[in-house]
């Protein structure tokens, strides 16, 4: 079952997605179908997209969805867990973390407010699973105003993804110029769609052996 024809037949509570997302959310998401896993969604709207998670990543994914809307509160069941919060809210971030451990999978469909985004990011990405993977999507708002957004504005989360560009190459660039950190030293790769930005992460013993294939010398991977 693909999640695309899932998402299709859905009669119950509404799903808000774009058709176009579901490629993203098969590829990057796809290898945790049936495996244990925690997927975190931030922004649970009318709760039909955590049953949609449930049912395509089977029954031993653990389905966490987060909003700060008290209402959804009520799409808590025995597989998903909603906790009522601001994504970009530190303490609240952690709290969760505390509670669920290390997630597999992160998809921020949030406030899509470049403010929030980029502090939820920052703040959950460097935490969650060393082969984890951090999506965000809707960010057509970055290009917006009324969301802190721009066209090439400094706020702008695609910018902030443009620049961890140059981070996920730091190890190539000389001089010293751009140290490598530890996003360099996490990330496997960094993947734009239309309206969606991805972050992958790997763990690196070293990157050149890695990159070179020296299968004894991976970690964690
Ligand atoms: C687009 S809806 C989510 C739709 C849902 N994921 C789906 O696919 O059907 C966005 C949600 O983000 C929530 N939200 C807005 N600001 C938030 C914030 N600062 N922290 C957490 N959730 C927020 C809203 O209450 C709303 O339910």
């Amino acid at each position: 079952m693909t999640l695309y024809s899932e998402f299709l037949k859905n009669t119950d509570r509404p799903i808000h997605k774009m058709a176009h997302y579901f490629v993203a959310y098969e590829r990057h998401f796809g290898r945790l179908v049936n495996r244990p896993c925690v997927f975190l969604e931030i922004g649970a709207g009318n709760g039909g997209s955590s049953q949609m998670w449930k049912r395509w990543l089977g029954p031993v994914a653990r389905i966490v969805t987060i909003d700060i809307n008290p209402i959804c509160k009520q799409f808590e069941d025995e597989q998903v867990a909603v906790r009522i919060g601001d994504q970009s809210d530190p303490v609240f971030l952690q709290s969760l973390l505390d509670e669920f451990g290390l997630f597999d999978a992160v998809l921020d469909d949030g406030s899509h407010q470049m403010e929030h985004v980029t502090k939820s990011f920052n703040y959950l990405y460097p935490r969650i699973a060393h082969n984890g993977v951090y999506m965000v999507e809707d960010m057509h708002t970055a290009y917006w105003h009324e969301w802190g957004g721009g066209v090439r504005d400094g706020k702008s989360f695609i910018e902030y993804f443009k620049m961890l560009i140059d981070e996920l190459n730091a190890y190539h660039i000389r001089n010293n110029e751009l140290p490598p950190t530890n996003f360099t030293n996490s990330t496997y790769a960094m993947t734009a769609y239309d309206s969606i930005l991805v972050f992958e992460k790997a763990a690196f013993q070293n990157r050149h052996t890695f990159m070179f294939g020296d299968p004894d010398k991976r970690v964690n991977y």
